[in-house]
């Protein structure tokens, strides 16, 4: 693709030689897991989400697991999620034996609907697992206005929000728990995968820690049975090196999204992603709504524009969860959006000629 959907390979730019450094430290301490690079990172990492814990973990569909398993959460216990997320969210709820209870999304933001969230709750109702999609964070306030007094506990599935604000509070900073992801392409992405867990309670940073590590901190010792699923010493190097760039990376990212939102202003059949009140988003991705969407995608695809489609497939509508038997028509919002979602190119360093480009080959194409 000329202009792809995420360059990365600016970033490494940018980091390279800091990355080259802390690699070779690694190597002349030999400490190959965990480690003091990524005490490094997580002390680095909390102070930023102004969380007072993270726990560096091997994947951020791990850190989901991983709260829902240090609150207790298994088999009978039922957790809502979005239905249009990325899968992860939901598997996570599945292996821990739980069952996820899908609802509809709203349709100016794509954030999970408060009304139906509310609709959906029962007696075995244990979760709240709400997704920062797209950059921007879910209504915690509101979803904590349902759960209080119930014993359901409100998690943030916060792997596309990395430094985001919502009323002045940063992403991680809501519920009982935060999962991160640094998959790759993420707003704070690694060199593979890697996620972590943010959290501000003593107590549960010690149960994640035990999680995360064969269910002990303690050689030898294991008292619950865990997961080998740390962050990769390596990755912390350069998630390190990346995390003093997230502020103007980030910042860059609403730039563009500034200048798409001018340079498609006006086209009426072009639905433009909106920012709900209170959010500060961080663009992890722009989302506009086209008709045809499938043929204005190949259309751009062949003129080199990288645009992509997130998500084609709500997770109801998914094989793995076809034995629910929630056919189409089930969360008609969610489902709308996912035959009319387009993501267009964007990433920090993204050049004001290839949003114009973009523009102009999306607009011929409609
Ligand atoms: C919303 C959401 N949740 C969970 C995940 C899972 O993270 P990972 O790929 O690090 O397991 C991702 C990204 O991949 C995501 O976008």
């Amino acid at each position: 693709m000329d202009i792809p959907l995420v360059d990365l390979r600016l970033q490494h730019e940018e980091i390279a030689e800091e990355v080259k450094r802390g690699f070779d430290a690694v190597f002349e301490r030999t400490a190959f897991v965990l480690g003091p690079a990524v005490e490094d990172f997580e002390r680095a990492f909390a102070k930023y989400s102004d969380t007072r814990h993270c726990i560096g973990v091997g994947s951020g569909t791990d850190a989901i697991e991983m709260i829902l398993r240090a609150e207790g959460i298994g088999p009978d216990d039922e957790v809502i999620v979005p239905a249009n997320t990325f899968i992860a969210t939901a598997l996570a709820v599945t292996r821990v034996g739980a069952t996820p209870v899908f609802v509809d999304c709203d349709a100016d933001y794509y954030l999970i609907d408060v009304a139906k969230t509310k609709e959906a709750i029962n007696k075995r109702t244990r979760g709240i697992l709400a997704v920062d999609l797209y950059g921007q964070i879910a209504p915690f306030e509101k979803l904590e206005d349902l759960a209080r007094g119930r014993g359901i506990t409100v998690m943030e599935d916060a792997a596309q929000s990395h430094g985001a604000r919502r009323n002045g509070c940063r992403a991680g900073g809501f519920g009982v728990a935060a999962a991160m992801s640094f998959y790759p392409g993420k707003n704070l992405g690694a060199y593979g995968d890697g996620g972590a867990v943010l959290c501000n309670d003593d107590a549960f940073d010690q149960r994640v820690r035990e999680l995360r590590n064969w269910g002990g901190t303690v050689k030898y010792e294991h008292p619950v049975v865990g997961f080998n699923s740390r962050l990769d010493t390596l990755q912390a190097v350069v998630l390190r090196a990346k995390l003093d760039r997230l502020e103007d990376w980030n910042e860059q990212r609403r730039e563009a999204a500034a200048r798409y939102d001018e340079l498609l202003a006006g086209a009426s059949d072009v639905v433009l992603p909106k920012v709900a009140p209170g959010n500060e988003a961080v663009w992890h991705l722009y989302v506009v709504r086209v008709p045809e969407r499938d043929r204005v995608l190949a259309q751009l695809h062949e003129q080199g524009i990288g645009a992509g489609i997130h998500y084609p497939t709500p997770c109801h509508l998914q094989g793995a969860y076809a034995s629910m038997g929630l056919g189409e028509g089930s969360f008609p919002v969610a489902e709308k959006a996912a035959r009319e979602i387009l993501s267009l190119p964007l990433f920090p360093g993204i050049t004001a000629d290839q949003q114009e480009k973009v523009a102009e080959v999306l607009l011929r194409a409609i």
